[in-house]
């Protein structure tokens, strides 16, 4: 069994559904209210890009500047993380949803201004939830810090007791309670990381630093060797965009036939849901994962067995976030529509 099988193995046949940057359609990409909200939603696990600070941080932002996504300017990498926290990263998207709507807001208001957010806090939320959640983070190049994005990546991920193999779907916290938040060192309950790039030297470093972690070689323009279905050394899974599945389908067969897993990106159109569900892909990444799950036949907070509990009911263990209300219900899943510039 490889690092892929292993981790993914608890969840048999069904893809997993991961909110790309967040529930970014929903609320501003990469914020924690996007966050929060994808995991009351229900998703399997978070995706999201970081980049190094220029004192070393670890931030999840996707640009390597912050002028589209904040109210400042300048590239990260030239910025220190009390720079970057000067700046807004969630006015842009509620002004840009006013404007695109004629002056009229038809979505949730701003939330709070309290900067950008670090991949430490990230991996702090998805511990606390209480609940199992796969994380894919994606590590950005080329970056001027080059190798040190990994080693960054490795070290933060160790603090957290990450950098071991997955915690199986609904296994709870390291002293089996699964439930309060998880010492410094302890996974959460349920909580694993995968590591993603377009570059599949990142993905060696990864493999060398820490070969349990499972890593996915993204790409976009399928070469001769990933459209038959092989990984570049480094690389456990394939993660084509889904313009590539569109005109070569054949792929997620070719890489299932080697016992390559497939994880595609960004499936937010139905059609496009529907196709890569009968594919039988391992992983759709989405802005808009309640309406993947739905799709899927998913209720909501991940209950895939109709119980109501996340995990399905032999797994799920009790959390004061999910079942106490620090998450709460989703407040925007009601009389709130998504902009229309997000189509
Ligand atoms: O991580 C998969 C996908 O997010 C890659 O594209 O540009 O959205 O980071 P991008
Ligand atoms: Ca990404």
């Amino acid at each position: 069994m490889n690092a892929w099988q292993a981790w993914a193995s608890p969840l048999g046949s069904a893809p997993l559904v991961f909110a790309h940057r967040g529930s970014s359609a929903a609320l501003p990409e990469h914020t924690v209210a996007a966050y929060e909200r994808a995991a009351v939603e229900g998703v399997d696990g978070f995706e999201c890009d970081v980049r190094l600070t220029r004192d070393g941080h670890l931030v999840c932002i996707h640009d390597a500047s912050i002028t589209r996504t904040s109210n400042g300017r300048g590239r990260v990498t030239r910025l220190t993380l009390a720079e970057l926290n000067r700046h807004d990263y969630s006015t842009w998207y509620h002004e840009k949803a006013r404007i695109a709507n004629g002056g009229s807001v038809h979505v949730a208001p701003a939330t709070a201004a309290d900067g950008i957010l670090t991949l430490d806090r990230l991996l702090t939320l998805a511990r606390g939830t209480g609940r199992p959640l796969r994380l894919l983070i994606e590590t950005k190049h080329p970056s001027r810090y080059g190798g040190d994005v990994e080693r960054r990546l490795v070290d933060l991920l160790a603090r957290h007791g990450l950098t071991a193999p997955a915690v199986g779907s609904g296994v709870a916290g390291s002293d089996g309670s699964g439930s309060g938040e998880p010492g410094p060192g302890e996974p959460g309950p349920g909580v694993s990381v995968t590591v993603m790039s377009f570059s599949a030297r990142a993905l060696r470093r990864i493999r060398a630093l820490a070969p349990e972690i499972p890593t996915v070689f993204l790409f976009d323009i399928p070469t001769p060797s990933v459209w038959s279905g092989r990984v570049p050394e480094g690389a456990d899974l394939l993660g084509p965009s889904i313009r590539v599945i569109r005109y070569w389908p054949e792929i997620v067969r070719r890489a299932h036939d080697r016992g390559v897993g497939v994880m595609v990106w960004t499936v937010n159109e139905p059609a496009d849901i529907q196709q890569v569900r009968a594919l039988g892909v391992d992983g759709i990444i989405t802005d808009r994962p309640a309406d993947v799950l739905a799709t899927l036949g998913r209720n909501p907070a991940g209950d895939r067995d109709g119980t109501g509990l996340a995990g399905g009911s032999a797994t799920r263990t009790a959390s004061p976030e999910t079942d106490g209300g620090r998450l709460g219900p989703c407040p925007s899943t009601t009389g709130v529509s998504s902009p229309g510039w997000l189509g």
